[in-house]
């Protein structure tokens, strides 16, 4: 299945004019739509980009400030460019699309001082059919001393204004708020990744790749329709120390014409260096039942009491549960000493990783799963102690893999790591890096909460499964709710940066057994279409077992794949609704999600991505006549229809309502 082409040039006449320097080169993507443009412009280097005759960014800056305000930015001149074409394909260990093409081509532009000390520096610039990237790399230059970067001057300049979606930076619930949408000439500092529909009619997503060991990029407004890299600092305001040398994370900036393109642009994870892990047979994509979500709306507590969640007899009740339902994952938190009342204050809070709570015994409850047929799913809160997680994180590993577990999620609650250290800066950084990797060593899969943001990790290491980073369904157990715009806004930034860990399906929508008043906001369908609008290779169904059982929709949850061959989205409005299709990656059979905002609409969906000739059954699961998320919202319709790829359905939304449908290939 693999092909790649690889041709290499040379410049060495670039275009200069007579009165003073300026070199420009482009690389064009090979559907010949989005281009971006290196500048020298008297010593400075620029670049640009433009979708057809549409400009996506102005001339815009780059460069570094050091520390003693040194600085790389001008009085620059170009050494060599060395174009590239690759176009190749590589498969996926699990995800949205099996095989996916990365096909590009690149610029390396070698660029040198003009005078003393004569550093060089390299640029490359990656032009593909969904997007542009460049970065930066910094060969060292002969230093043998550490090198601070005190900023980066990566500018955006947009040109025109247009709507962003976005969250606030720096802010002590990391990720976790609600999207605004506003004029990017009106911005402040934003996470990416940060969305855009820009006036010229383009949809267009800046983000990163392949953060390692740097500090992640937030976007600060500087006037106009201009947004500045700024990196996330240390304590003592430095933004990446580094030891001489350093690689930039890969700039992103994926280009759509619909908003859907977004969806269905693999740009970040080509961006990523090939899966480093040979054996890979431990990692399964699953759906997983959770002694959690009783946590959440107050049955259950996380600390020993008469209420306590995680207790060896409660766990044994889940695992048959599970053998009910017919689902073969069982996370269980608070299983461990350490969990009190204030566990989730900021006090280096001393988490044990090996030690059962009282009235739990890991040995007995994973004993009795594996007879069960269930595996436990591991936790590790670390309470954003780092220091203590540290020192613990080999034994706790290698408990649960003595004890055959092989996926584990890991908590970091706290607004500053080891209450000093943002999460997204360097320190961050790599600490996410380092415990994925350590997770690899004992086969365990990882889900972080309280995460950084994705930058597509999940190619080079496959065990990086989900995280959360944003608001999921949790906000509903306590806090106002996630209003219904919430899951049509997600799809469109949090999730194009990879696989989040929302934990869907409380079909128990008006949260009857918690605190009073806490409600999901949405119809018991949309929450079954949200496993096929938002994407992840484990899935929680994360309501109350027993709102489950003898559920005519629970079918759909035990049907729905995690794993998929191919992802399409049919039609969507950023922020109003979205209808995706996924096809099962063990089946011939397809699966769609559509859900709407806080208002009911009719969407018309051709099946014209069924194949061609074949009949299928579809199995609806929609919202019944009259419902809304506000009036009768767990009334869910099922029937079944014969339908061709010739076909259209007429799908009925109510008010933050959703349909849910398998076409099972007859
Ligand atoms: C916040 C996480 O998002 C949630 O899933 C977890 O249950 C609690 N922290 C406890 O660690």
């Amino acid at each position: 299945m693999k092909k790649t082409l690889l041709s290499l040039f040379v410049f060495v006449g670039l275009v200069s004019c007579q009165q003073e320097e300026v070199n420009t080169v482009t690389a064009t993507s090979p559907d010949g739509l989005n281009a971006v443009t290196f500048e020298l412009i008297d010593g400075k280097p620029v670049y640009s980009v433009t979708h057809g005759d549409k400009s996506v960014i102005k001339p815009s800056a780059l460069g570094f400030v050091f520390q003693d305000h040194d600085s790389l930015y001008s009085g620059l001149e170009v050494e060599d460019i060395v174009e590239t074409e690759v176009d190749d394909e590589w498969e996926q260990v699990w995800g949205e699309k099996q095989f996916i093409t990365d096909h590009y081509k690149q610029l390396e532009v070698a660029l040198k001082e003009k005078k003393a000390p004569y550093r060089t520096v390299k640029l490359q610039f990656r032009a593909f059919n969904d997007g542009v990237a460049f970065r930066y790399l910094y060969p060292g230059n002969g230093s043998k001393d550490s090198l601070k970067i005190m900023d980066e001057l990566t500018t955006f300049d947009l040109g025109s204004d247009g709507q962003a979606w976005w969250i606030p930076a720096y802010q002590d619930n990391r990720y976790e708020y609600l999207f605004t949408k506003s004029a990017i000439s009106t911005l402040d500092t934003v996470h990416t990744p940060l969305t855009i529909e820009s006036d010229n009619g383009l949809y267009v997503s800046f983000h990163e790749a392949r953060l390692i060991d740097f500090a992640s990029m937030t976007l600060a407004h500087t006037t106009g329709t201009t947004l500045k890299a700024d990196l996330v600092p240390w304590a003592d305001g430095v933004k990446v120390k580094t030891n001489g040398s350093f690689t930039t994370p890969w700039r992103t900036i994926q280009i759509g014409e619909k908003p859907g393109d977004l969806i269905t642009s693999y740009m970040i994870l080509n961006l990523n260096d090939p899966n480093e892990l040979e054996d890979t047979s431990w990692i399964k994509p699953h759906k997983y039942l959770g002694i959690w979500w009783g946590m959440h709306i107050g049955k259950y507590s996380f600390w020993e009491s008469p209420i306590q969640g995680a207790t060896t007899s409660n766990s044994f009740k889940y695992i048959d549960y599970c053998k009910e339902l017919g689902i073969d994952h069982l996370l269980i938190e608070g299983w461990n000493k350490g969990w009190t009342p204030q566990w989730y204050e900021n006090h280096m809070h001393m988490f044990s990783f090996t030690e059962n709570a009282d009235n739990f015994d890991l040995k007995k409850v994973t004993d009795y799963a594996r007879e069960n047929g269930v595996s436990i799913i591991g936790y590790h809160e670390t309470g954003s102690n780092i220091i203590n997680y540290r020192k613990q994180i080999n034994a706790g590993m290698q408990l649960y893999h003595d004890y055959g577990i092989h996926d584990v999620k890991i908590g970091q609650v706290g607004s500053r790591m080891n209450m000093k250290e943002w999460h997204h800066g360097q320190f961050g950084v790599a600490y996410y890096r380092e415990v994925l990797k350590t997770a690899a060593q004992y086969q365990l899969t990882v889900n972080f909460h309280e995460p950084i943001k994705d930058t597509g990790e999940r190619r080079t290491f496959p065990n990086m499964m989900a995280r959360e980073g944003a608001r999921g369904q949790e906000y509903n157990a306590w806090s106002e709710g996630n209003p219904p715009s919430h899951t049509v806004i997600l799809p469109f930034t949090r999730m194009l940066a990879g696989p989040m860990d929302f934990t869907p399906g409380v079909l128990d929508v008006e949260i009857k057994q918690g605190y009073a008043g806490r409600d999901v906001h949405t119809t018991a369908a949309k929450q079954l279409a949200l496993y096929v609008v938002l994407y992840s290779p484990i899935q929680m169904l994360a309501d109350l077992p027993e709102n489950y059982v003898g559920n005519p929709a629970f079918k759909f949850l035990q049907d729905v794949p995690t794993d998929w061959y191919d992802t399409k989205v049919l039609n969507a409005e950023i922020g109003a609704y979205i209808t995706t299709v996924r096809k099962d990656r063990h089946s011939e059979d397809w699966y769609l999600g559509s859900i709407t905002n806080e208002q009911e609409r009719t969407l018309e969906v051709p099946l014209d991505f069924l194949e061609e000739g074949s009949v299928y059954e579809a199995q609806l699961y929609a919202d019944a006549a009259g419902t809304g998320y506000e009036t009768n919202p767990t009334a869910v319709t099922i029937s079944t229809k014969e339908v061709t790829s010739k076909d259209s359905l007429t799908l009925n939304l109510g008010k933050s309502g959703g349909t849910a449908i398998r076409f099972a290939k007859k």
